[in-house]
């Protein structure tokens, strides 16, 4: 079974706008994030805010994933955000701009204190945590392990290109290492990874190629800003018909090697050795977590 939750597309609604928090839900993102930080100007954080907490408790229409991405952690307004967050009780709290482990524990006692302030079970809210520096992907490894609370850590390509001193590209290659670091590290702590925003969102081609780039290098998934990305980013996070056939193919010829006792196997022109096997067990578990295949293949 696909232990994991699915989450290839994150779709940000800026926290102000009420039209598009509820359209969101529509368009088939498997998380939405209501934005309290970036898009969301100094003069409308508290407006934002209370909108945001309403909607939380009154306007989920669908069981979409809510995530919040709330203020800075040391700032004022990202307290208040978090006051009111652990009480509205999104899926998650997505915390922006993180640098060092240490912001992290502060996140964590503070959902600690709030907890208990609202007689919540202890761990209850838990963290993404988003880097978007060359400070924080250089710890990367200690900020993905700094909390039982954290699901997922993340990368924000602008912030950090700008940060290194490089240029933004269609291709990305400014990204490799810093997506790598922030891949191996989540992967360290045994949690999923988010890839950065693709920011022209009349470039369908491009997101694509940037999708398959990330995907192939690993990634869990992709935030988004627009509600034309959501199909892009989710076909090719979701294993195609000739990916699900070769999958089976190949688990179905170790099935029969198995008995038969083998010792090299082969499936069409590719020997088949145990990592082949075990992303063929992942692509049918994808397959499965997003409903193209029933439950009941039994394999592994
Ligand atoms: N969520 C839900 N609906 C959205 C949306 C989003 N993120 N982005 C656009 N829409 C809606 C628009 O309101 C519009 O609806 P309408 O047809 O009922 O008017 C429709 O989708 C088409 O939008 P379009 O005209 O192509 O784009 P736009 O100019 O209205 O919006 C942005 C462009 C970038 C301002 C908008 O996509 C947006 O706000 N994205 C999120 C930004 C954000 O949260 N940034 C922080 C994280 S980096
Ligand atoms: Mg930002």
């Amino acid at each position: 079974m696909y232990t994991e939750k699915l989450r290839r597309s994150l779709l940000y609604v800026p926290g102000t706008n009420p039209k598009n928090m509820i359209a969101a839900q529509f368009y088939g993102a498997d998380c939405i994030i209501l934005d309290l930080e970036d898009s969301v100007s100094i003069n409308q954080k508290d407006s934002a805010r209370n909108l945001v907490f309403n909607f939380l408790r009154k306007e989920r229409i669908t069981d979409t994933e809510f995530i919040v991405r709330v203020n800075e952690i040391n700032s004022e307004n990202g307290y208040e955000d978090l006051r009111a967050m652990v009480l509205a009780q999104p899926d998650i709290i997505r915390f922006p701009k993180i640098e060092r482990k240490e912001d992290v524990e502060k996140a964590d006692s503070i959902l600690t204190e709030l907890e208990k302030e609202y007689r919540l079970e202890e761990g209850t809210t838990k963290i993404i945590a988003g880097i978007e520096n060359f400070i924080g992907v250089n710890n990367a490894i200690e900020i993905a392990k700094a909390s039982k609370r954290t699901i997922a850590i993340s990368i924000g390509g602008e912030d950090y290109t700008t940060s290194i001193g490089a240029e933004r590209t269609r291709e990305g290659t400014e990204l490799f290492y810093g997506r790598n670091m922030v891949l191996m590290a989540a992967r360290l702590a045994g949690i999923q990874v988010f890839d950065t925003v693709f920011t022209n969102f009349r470039d369908d081609e491009g997101l694509r190629a940037d999708t398959e780039n990330i995907k192939n290098l690993g990634f869990d998934g992709k935030y988004l800003i627009h509600p034309n990305q959501v199909e892009i980013v989710n076909s090719v996070f979701t294993p195609n018909e000739k990916q699900i056939e070769k999958a089976i193919g190949i688990l179905e010829i170790i099935e029969k090697a198995e008995k038969d006792e083998k010792g090299v196997i082969k499936y069409e022109n590719e020997m088949i050795d145990a990592p082949i096997v075990t992303r063929a067990m992942k692509t049918l578990q994808r397959a499965m977590a997003a409903g193209i295949i029933k439950e009941d293949i039994n394999f592994g």
